[in-house]
């Protein structure tokens, strides 16, 4: 945290990004708060509480759309205000384009492998530019000095940087690319390849999790747009600009907010067993995201029923919880993922089960950070199966959950944080037998050597936390400041 305050003393800090912070809704006559399901969210919350500022985001709620105007500033977080929150209300059709389209329906299948189609159509992409249009507006009319610090986040955002930079040249931006970035070859199917790159390379530093993918941008720099690629110090100069590409792998605030009112490990096992109407030692695995065809559901969910058929002697004692948060659900692709995923937990369950146990439990709804923890602290074991992910919060999250040394992680090699937690039990979620024997190793692991995993794991991200993260990028920021002031002066 003071390596925040230390980079940049007295700089302004402005976040753009779609997804807000907080949501309120209204329900029961009266209004509820909600935290999204978001690792964009989990990581730059804890950093903006620290160092103050404007967070400008898309207003997703139904609560304050009438009554809150563009240009109100609201005091987040509502129990200890420490910045300010403003919405962009976007109407449903500009949200068709902008949202569903161009970013969910062509983006975010072009940057994931997960052999899903991207969609392009020249109306999302209008929708898009206007979108962008407007955030780099709100960014110029909330900025109170002409050089502040600029945050945009994420593929919804493309073109963003290079619109602020033309309406506040001073400005220093860093972009940060939440998902990753594919191979030259893929990229090349968007339409708008060129004005996407252009449109980063306004800002002033690019991040990406890993150096593969910063890698996979300057090739695709160099196959599709006419700049100067110096790899050696990680720069590209596209007009004149000169924009810094690195890697900065996100994570996550240390210890985490939600953990504080957790009852001990031991209470979350009773407590959730009882919930779910299970014995006291019946194992548990837990899975918690939102349901998005990238983070491997099905291909875990089959994982588990191999496992039962290995291994029918875990029928009755072990049960796997799926938690996952409804997402993007207007989209075919989500929708029938949704459908797949309650199909198949029917099928498992009346294949190794009865009226008395279902291995399965499929929970879709959202779920609050203080549940999140809880479930992660009464699990024996934690899935993560992305078929492709930038980097993977959860993952973190889960080791964070575990002051008690002891669960184990089974990770999908094709996370960004499987780089960083090699002590997990790593598998490729493509491969269902090796995920099976991997969750019922992961049943067999002694306490002992948990507990030598997890302290690795957990030592790690709490070095590596979000701060560090930040820290770095603003650290950055500040360096090439103070060499753009020495170019003013000379
Ligand atoms: O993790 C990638 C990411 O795009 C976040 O940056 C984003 O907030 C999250 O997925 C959730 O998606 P959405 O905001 O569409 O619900």
């Amino acid at each position: 945290q003071n390596l925040l305050r230390e980079a940049l003393p007295g700089a302004e800090v402005l976040i753009v990004s779609n997804r807000e912070p907080y949501i309120h809704n209204r329900s029961d006559g009266g209004v509820v708060v909600q935290t999204p399901a978001s690792g964009l969210v989990s990581a730059l919350e804890p950093v903006i509480r620290a160092c103050g500022g404007t967070w400008i985001a898309h207003g997703s709620g139904d609560a304050d759309r009438e009554t809150v105007d563009e240009r109100d500033r609201i005091a987040v977080p509502p129990e200890a205000p420490a910045y300010s929150l403003r919405r962009i209300w976007i109407s449903e059709e500009e949200q068709d384009g902008y949202y569903y389209g161009l970013a969910n329906e062509g983006l975010w299948p072009l940057c994931h492998i997960a052999f899903v189609r991207p969609v392009f159509r020249e109306a999302d992409w209008r929708a898009y530019e206007k979108i962008n249009e407007r955030f780099a507006e709100a960014v110029a009319r909330e900025a109170q000095t002409d050089d502040p610090i600029v945050l945009v986040q994420d593929y919804h955002f493309a073109l963003a940087p290079r619109m602020i930079r033309e309406r506040l040249p001073k400005a220093t931006i860093i972009a940060f690319w939440h998902i990753p970035w594919p191979n030259a070859e893929t990229f090349g199917i968007c339409p708008w390849k060129e004005r996407i790159i252009e449109g980063l390379l306004g800002c002033t530093i690019l991040g990406f999790h890993t150096r593969f993918h910063c890698n996979n941008f300057f090739e695709t720099v160099d196959r599709f747009v006419e700049s100067r690629i110096d790899r050696e110090h990680g720069t590209v100069t596209l007009g004149g600009h000169e924009t810094f590409v690195r890697a900065y792998p996100i994570s996550i605030d240390w210890p985490p907010k939600a953990l504080a009112a957790q009852p001990s490990v031991e209470e979350c096992r009773l407590q959730t067993r009882r919930s779910l109407g299970l014995a006291s030692d019946v194992m548990l695995a837990v899975g918690i995201e939102r349901f998005d065809y990238t983070k491997g559901i099905l291909d875990r969910m089959k994982a588990v029923d191999l496992l039962l058929t290995l291994d029918p002697s875990l029928k009755g004692r072990f049960v796997f919880v799926q938690a996952a948060a409804p997402t993007r659900s207007r989209l075919p692709t989500y929708s029938r993922l949704q459908s797949e995923a309650q199909e198949l937990a029917r099928e498992i369950n009346a294949r190794h089960g009865d009226e008395s146990y279902r291995p399965i439990r499929l929970v879709i709804r959202h779920h609050e950070p203080a549940e999140v923890f809880g479930l992660f602290r009464a699990a024996d074991l934690c899935i993560v199966s992305s078929l492709h992910d930038g980097m993977n919060l959860v993952a973190k999250e889960f080791v964070a959950s575990r002051d008690d040394e002891q669960g184990v992680l089974v990770l999908s090699s094709f996370t960004g944080a499987s780089r960083e937690m090699a002590e997990a039990l790593i598998v490729n979620p493509y491969n269902i037998q090796e995920m099976a024997e991997a969750i019922g190793m992961a049943l067999r692991i002694p306490a002992n050597e948990q507990r030598e995993r997890m302290r690795l794991m957990r030592q790690r991200v709490r070095e590596r936390n979000v701060y560090r993260w930040a820290g770095q990028m603003l650290i950055d920021a500040a360096r090439s400041r103070q060499q753009r002031r020495i170019l003013d002066i000379a």
